[in-house]
């Protein structure tokens, strides 16, 4: 079934403050900024294609002490509401979050700048995901040609200078990363790395625990480690977005669960781009102490 042309329409990008944002996010952009947080939230947050998926699948497993059934109750994209999302007539993002008991678990992409008010005056927790500029692009364009409700990415050397420019959902990678990072001691963030999670999922799940103010024993831990692994979260149901219609993510195109590696980005780069990249990534990131791993 093909999208009809006002689901289309509803779901170009248009600029809030500069940032691109879905355009069905910014018709609903004064209920998103009203949004009332609460001082027990925890607040999910990642650029997109860094790893928002596996991060939420281990913060449900430790907030269910690990019990996998539980863990099923619904696909993931349902169990921990999207901030922003909002898709008349479904009920949005904010609406869901609303409708939910306390302590809540949310989620967003949204740059620092553009969040919620709330959520700061409330000193609520904040889990950051980044991942490696190069990764993430590869990601992101792979997701772009297989997700209906975004724009196609066109050719690979067009997207690189879509990305770079930060024409993208959510803006400039460059900018949401370093906001986040900035922010970092000034709020109750904790600021992980996809490459560390893929290289000591173990020491990371633990810190995700004692953020979240959890004591969880060794066994249980380690289950979750390989419950959330990519090869288990690739065959689940509720995790690989295979019960969303092929008219939304063709994962004939790719799948949403692709390879879940840390450099493959050198398999879509050629030398000149990387060393363009690499460039700007110096020029915009200059003054972070950031330091992100590029190979595993
Ligand atoms: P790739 O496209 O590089 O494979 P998000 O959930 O933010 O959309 O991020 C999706 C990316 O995270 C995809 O990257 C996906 O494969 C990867 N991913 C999801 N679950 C993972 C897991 N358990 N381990 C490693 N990577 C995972």
């Amino acid at each position: 079934m093909a999208l009809t042309t006002e689901l289309r329409t509803q779901l170009q990008l248009r600029e809030v403050a500069g940032i691109p944002l879905q355009a069905s996010t910014v018709d609903n952009w004064s209920q998103i900024q009203n949004f009332e947080a609460k001082p027990d939230d925890l607040l999910i947050c990642t650029y997109p294609k860094s790893g928002t998926t596996w991060i939420q699948e281990i913060v449900d497993m430790i907030e269910q002490n690990g019990d996998v059934e539980k863990c099923q109750r619904a696909v993931i994209q349902h169990r921990h509401p999207f901030i922003e999302w909002a898709r008349p007539p479904q009920p949005s993002g904010v609406e869901k979050a609303k409708a939910m008991p306390s302590p809540r678990i949310l989620r967003t992409h949204l740059p620092i700048q553009l969040l919620p008010p709330s959520f700061r005056e409330n000193n609520c927790k904040f889990l950051y995901v980044a991942r490696n500029a190069k990764d993430c692009m590869v990601s992101y364009y792979h997701f772009q040609r297989m997700n209906q409700m975004l724009p196609d990415p066109g050719t690979w050397e067009e997207y690189f200078e879509t990305f770079i420019n930060g024409k993208v959902g959510w803006g400039s990678w460059y900018d949401h990363v370093k906001g986040w990072w900035e922010m970092k001691d000034r709020y109750q963030i904790l600021f992980l790395f996809f490459e560390d999670i893929k290289r000591d999922p173990k020491q990371e799940i633990q810190k995700v625990m004692q953020f979240m103010g959890k004591s969880l024993h060794e066994t249980v831990l380690d289950k979750i480690v390989q419950e959330t692994s990519f090869e288990k979260m690739k065959e689940n149901p509720m995790t690989n977005r295979s019960t969303v219609p092929k008219s939304i993510l063709d994962q004939s195109i790719s799948p949403f669960m692709r390879k879940g590696t840390v450099g493959d980005w050198k398999n879509h780069f050629t030398v000149v781009q990387s060393e363009r990249f690499d460039e700007i990534y110096r020029q915009k990131m200059e003054g972070t102490s950031i330091n992100f791993c590029m190979e595993l």
